[in-house]
């Protein structure tokens, strides 16, 4: 059975997935951080950021493995490193790049061919998985996941302002939705929650009642 959980940046989705693929016993794919890790990559090899196909190539011959809670990137433990505001920003390049999409997408049906799995982007209902049995789409207003954001980065000691944040949540919203291919939308077969108002542990019971009824 496959799970998707799309959505915008801070709408809660992470956590959430994660928990639900816990609860349920299956496989999270968390496909944000493959983008963020081919991005580390580029940045790691000194990428030309303008010249896309070198960073295709990257993302080709890189090695990315997902654990429960881990990211490797060529059996390297970068699960902070691709956290930063500076990865962050650079992600964009991976994600706008369709050589490096198609990289990915297959990666991610791979890694879900047999499974019962729990994946959590952008394009997951639209693009990588169809077919999957049941497709959530999650948003919450956007000063409520600016503040959310903001939180998460501060406990991990980066210097930011919730104003910052936000202008750069903005930018990062426009650019997901524009993106031509794999860009947010939210499948006419998903179902949508926003999660302004509920806590963390009332979303992934929502989410895990809403799976039960499915299975
Ligand atoms: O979900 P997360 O914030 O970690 O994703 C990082 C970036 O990767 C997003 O801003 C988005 O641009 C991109 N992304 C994507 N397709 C996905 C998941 C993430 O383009 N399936």
């Amino acid at each position: 059975m496959i799970v998707t959980i799309d959505g915008p940046a801070g709408s809660g989705k992470s956590s959430a997935a994660r928990q639900l693929a816990k609860r349920l016993g299956f496989l999270f794919l968390d496909t944000g951080s493959m983008y963020r890790a081919v991005a580390l990559a580029g940045h790691q090899q000194q990428v030309d950021w303008q010249t896309p196909g070198e960073l295709a190539r990257i993302a080709a011959n890189c090695r990315i493995e997902l654990t429960d809670d881990r990211v490797l990137l060529n059996d390297q433990d970068v699960t902070e490193q691709i956290r930063t505001v500076e990865i962050t920003r650079l992600t964009k390049y991976a994600a706008d790049n369709p050589e490096v999409r198609k990289t990915l997408v297959e990666t991610q049906r791979r890694f879900a061919d047999g499974q019962n799995v729990v994946a959590e982007g952008r394009d997951q209902a639209t693009v990588v998985f169809p077919q999957a049995e049941c497709k959530i789409f999650l948003t919450a207003d956007e000063t409520v996941r600016a503040q959310r954001r903001y939180l998460d980065l501060v406990s991990r000691g980066e210097r930011v302002s919730l104003d910052s944040v936000l202008k750069h949540q903005r930018q990062r919203d426009q650019q997901d939705e524009e993106r031509p291919i794999g860009g947010l939308r939210k499948a006419t077969d998903s179902i949508e929650i926003k999660t302004c108002g509920m806590s963390p542990a009332e979303v992934v019971e929502r989410l895990e009642a809403l799976v039960r009824e499915r299975m």
